[in-house]
This record gives C-alpha cells, structure tokens and sequence, in this order.
C-alpha cells in the first residue's frame, strides 16, 4: 500500500524517528530514489519555505521538480481532482499539494489507491494539517533540546493546521503537549480525545498563553490570520490579544527553552520581535531544517514504493 503524506498520524513513532534520522544522513547515502523522475508540486496558496525546500530535496533525491500554481490546474473547476491525479500519476513519481480543503489530497490518494498506482500524495499544507512543518519542528527540537520523550512542549495561539500537526508529532515522540488558546480558536473536546489517543505523550489545553508556557522546553507560535483569512484579520487581532509571546510568556518556560515559528511570522501581533529575534528563537534554524525534513521524509515513502 503507498504511503501517502496526508497527516503525521499517517506514521506511527518507528516511523517518525526513521524520517528524522534520514533527514539528517548525508545526501549521498540516500541513493537518489527520483533518479530520472519527476515531482509535480501544486500551490493553491503562496509559498516561501515549502516551495524551496521540496523543490530542493527532489533535486537531492535525483529528481526533477515541476512547480504549478493552482490555478492552472484548477482542482474541481477545470477537472475533477481525481482526474489531475490520475493524469499526474503518470509523469511524476511524487504529487504534493498546497490546499485550501484538506479533502482534495485525500481524495488524490484514494483514487491513485483505487488504481493500484503507487505514488506518494503529500500534503505541503491544507486547512487540516502541515505535517512537513511538524517533522521540521521535531528536527529542530531534536537537535536543540536532545531526546524529546518526557519534555513539554508548548503551543500559544490559534489550534489549526501547523499545531495539529506539532501536537500529533510531539506526541507519538512521548512529549507533554501544552495547548494555550482563546476560546472559540482551541482545540474542541473530540479533537483532544483524539490527541489523547495517540503516542505516549500527554495533551493538555489552557486558556491562558502564560499557563500554557510555564516550565515548557519549547513554545510555538503561528500566525493568527492564515492564508484564506485574510477578510477576517480585524476580529481574529482582537480576538488574540493577549496571546502574544513576548519576553514576560518566555520568562515562565524553562531557561534553556527555545521560541520556535513555522514563519511567516508577524512581528508585533503572534510574537514580538524581542523574542523571535533575541537568543532563543530557533528559527531560521527550523526554516532551513524544512528542506532537510522533506528529503527525510520523502526518502522514506519512497522506500515503501515497490517498482
Ligand atoms: N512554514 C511554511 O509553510 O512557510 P511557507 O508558507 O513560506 O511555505
Ligand atoms: N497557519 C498558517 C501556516 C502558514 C505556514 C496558514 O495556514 O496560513
């Protein structure tokens, strides 16, 4: 069965530290696993960060990346979904996306399943989840705070995609997981029964960005307006205002704690500048580690792809 990217709980704890490990191996060692093959990479929102670093790791795992705005491709109003896959499936041994409805990846991988054609769908970011932001951010905290397992990470502002995907990862690797969002922008009690299920870590959610900090090894952030929110930037400011991570919410975290952001970041608004730019942020660190985190974590789907 491929093995699609969709979400981080798409992989159990072997596997996640597999992936963590290969993004850290020497490319070399890897083997080239798209020598002489393409990876279709398809935005319908922009792109810094995911763009590169994708495009990037294909060229170091020998293969060619073709980059396509979604408009072009026009998911369900030029043709069905199932039918750019199908098409797709045919030039390229990866298609990853950047989406509006998480449904759409989802439904990429299910008709390349019904086919039997093996290739990997990722997610490079839907309103669901970023898992190639959480391997990054596991990396990061990796090599920052040493083993993972046992230390307590924590994530200020709005529950989305990119705080799915760190908690579900931060808990298969055996972390406390410390949620401090407003009401209305937090995670609903089935979401934290799910999270409750998944690795040996713990989930926790407060109300307030201090509470959540407090002793914590790692504090997240993301912005407060995502990409397709942007009508509604006004109402979600005021709606976080007191939920910025300023030098007084760092105090409470453990001295040695890092400040990481998948970036874009706003300074001012989800995070002030003292901190993202002061000695515990991580980063550009994180940034850069997007690209190796991708090459790891393509190398591994690609390894379960039986030619
Ligand atoms: N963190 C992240 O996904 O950045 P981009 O939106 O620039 O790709
Ligand atoms: N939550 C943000 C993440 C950007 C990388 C968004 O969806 O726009």
């Amino acid at each position: 069965m491929t093995r699609h990217l969709l979400d981080i709980v798409d992989f159990n704890t072997a596997e996640v530290m597999a992936i963590l490990d290969l993004a850290e191996q020497p490319i070399e060692s890897l083997g080239r696993p798209l020598d002489g093959h393409g990876a279709s990479l398809i935005f319908e929102k922009p792109s810094n960060r995911t763009r590169h670093s994708m495009e990037m790791a294909v060229v170091q795992l020998g293969g060619h990346p073709v980059y396509t705005r979604g408009e072009e491709i026009g998911f369900d109003t030029r043709e069905p979904v199932e039918d750019v896959a199908r098409i797709m499936a045919g030039y390229h041994s990866i298609i990853a996306a950047r989406v509006f409805d998480h449904a759409t990846v989802e439904r990429a991988a299910a008709a390349l399943d019904a086919d039997g054609t093996e290739v990997p769908v990722v997610n490079m970011l839907s309103d669901r989840s970023h898992p190639l932001q959480a391997f990054a951010d596991a990396l990061t905290m990796r090599q920052r705070l040493g083993v993972l397992t046992g230390q307590t990470v924590a994530y200020v502002g709005d529950y989305a995609n990119v705080a799915r995907s760190l908690a579900e990862i931060s808990l298969l690797l055996g972390m406390h997981v410390r949620l401090g969002c407003p009401r209305g922008f937090d995670a609903d009690d089935a979401e934290l029964e799910r999270l409750s299920t998944i690795g040996t870590g713990t989930i926790e959610q407060v109300t307030r960005a201090a509470e959540a900090a407090e002793g914590a090894n790692a504090v997240h952030t993301d912005t407060w307006v995502s990409m397709g929110q942007e009508t509604e930037k006004a109402a979600r400011r005021r709606a976080f205002e007191g939920y910025t991570v300023d030098d007084d919410i760092m105090a409470l975290a453990d001295p040695n704690a890092v400040f990481m952001h998948c970036l874009p970041a706003y300074r001012g608004f989800e995070v002030s500048a003292d901190v993202i730019d002061g000695p515990q942020s991580a980063v550009f660190q994180q940034g850069h580690n997007r690209m190796h985190a991708a090459r790891g974590a393509l190398a591994f789907v690609l390894s379960e792809v039986t030619r």
